[in-house]
């Protein structure tokens, strides 16, 4: 991985491991472009051709849209995943490169075909068709300790897509951890209901970002205070992304709680990673919680002004207006 630029770093040990990183932070993850449709997109059966309003190919895969979330806060993103030599694998490459995310670890393979996302959009709600290709494939092993020595933090989302990487996780992210680095996972929604798994990874997650929904199933309950002291019984920090009604976190017992930013709404798609995205950049700088919050919600909620996850991820300055002084 190539380095980019070096961050000013706080104390003793830790700032000598820092210096000695190149990579703020790695995300092991999957790659896909989004085929949005917009508009009257209801199927229709019996080779009915329906006219709709726009499409737009772009950045698809929480990962790969997280990673360019943090990328353009100034984080220095590097990305382990699999794509094909295909259209839609040079399409993403080109798309991550251009947006300061190192793909040097990315592994081109030919034993498959990159995933592709079809959304059918209705503003805020949204129908996904996902052909996973070689999204599934990535495995534990591929995020080598190499890889790891060169980080601080270790990223993965979409783990119900990557049927692979789920029964290395636990130990990927032991490894990670024993190498210095903190870790996050953000699920996404388990399209099988089953919420099985996460035993072993949860107490392995230093950072967990689920939505309500994702909380409420593997917490069995929906009440958000009850769920967030389950989920904050296993990991260090966990922070509750709730839509239009912002986000909630909590952190050893320390709790917080920020409202969403009223914007423009074009659609939400990736909103959840780009609160992430926000959400560790405050983590990773040793940030209070309350301020990492908010500058999540603030990140969350501005990607929300564009079609697509990458188009409106704000700058650092621009979504420090939201967030209080310290
Ligand atoms: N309708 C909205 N209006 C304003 N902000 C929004 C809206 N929807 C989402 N956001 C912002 O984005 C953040 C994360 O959104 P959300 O709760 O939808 O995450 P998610 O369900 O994980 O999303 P994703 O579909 O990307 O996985 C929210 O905390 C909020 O800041
Ligand atoms: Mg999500």
């Amino acid at each position: 991985m190539a380095a980019r630029k070096n961050r000013p770093v706080w104390s003793g040990l830790v700032t000598i491991y820092y210096m000695n990183s190149s990579v703020d932070l790695l995300v092991a993850g999957e790659i896909n472009p989004d085929l949005i449709l917009s508009g009257n997109v209801d199927p229709a059966f019996s080779q009915v051709e329906k006219l709709v309003d726009s499409a737009d190919l772009t950045i698809g895969s929480s990962s790969v849209i997280f990673a360019c979330g943090a990328a353009r806060l100034g984080l220095r993103v590097a990305f382990v995943g699999l794509c094909a030599a295909d259209p839609f694998g040079r399409f993403m490459l080109a798309e991550m490169n251009s947006r300061h995310v190192d793909t040097s670890s990315v592994l081109v393979r030919s034993d498959g075909q990159t995933g592709l996302s079809v959304i059918l959009n209705r503003g805020v709600d949204r129908a996904i068709l996902t052909y996973p290709g070689l999204v599934a494939a990535l495995t534990a092993a591929d995020v080598t300790d190499d890889l790891l020595r060169q980080a601080r933090h270790l990223h993965v989302a979409s783990y119900f897509l990557q049927t692979a990487l789920q029964p290395g996780l636990p130990g990927l992210f032991a490894r990670a951890q024993a190498l210095g680095l903190s870790t996050s996972l953000d699920t996404n929604w388990d399209p099988s209901g089953a919420w099985s798994g996460f035993d072993d990874l949860l107490p392995r997650v230093d950072v967990f970002l689920p939505n309500e929904n994702e909380a409420f199933a593997l917490s069995g309950t929906n009440d958000l205070e009850l769920s967030l002291d389950h989920l904050c019984e296993f990991c260090k920090v966990v922070a509750i992304k709730m839509g239009a009604g912002g986000a909630v976190a909590c952190r050893a017992g320390e709790k917080a709680k920020a409202p969403a930013l009223k914007v423009d709404l074009i659609d939400t798609v990736g909103a959840g990673d780009s609160f992430d995205a926000g959400f560790l950049y405050g983590f990773i700088n040793g940030w209070r919680l309350q301020k990492s919050l908010q500058l999540a919600v603030a990140c969350g909620s501005l990607s929300t002004r564009k079609p697509g996850g990458t188009a409106a991820q704000p700058a650092l300055d621009e979504a420090m207006q939201y967030v209080s002084p310290a």
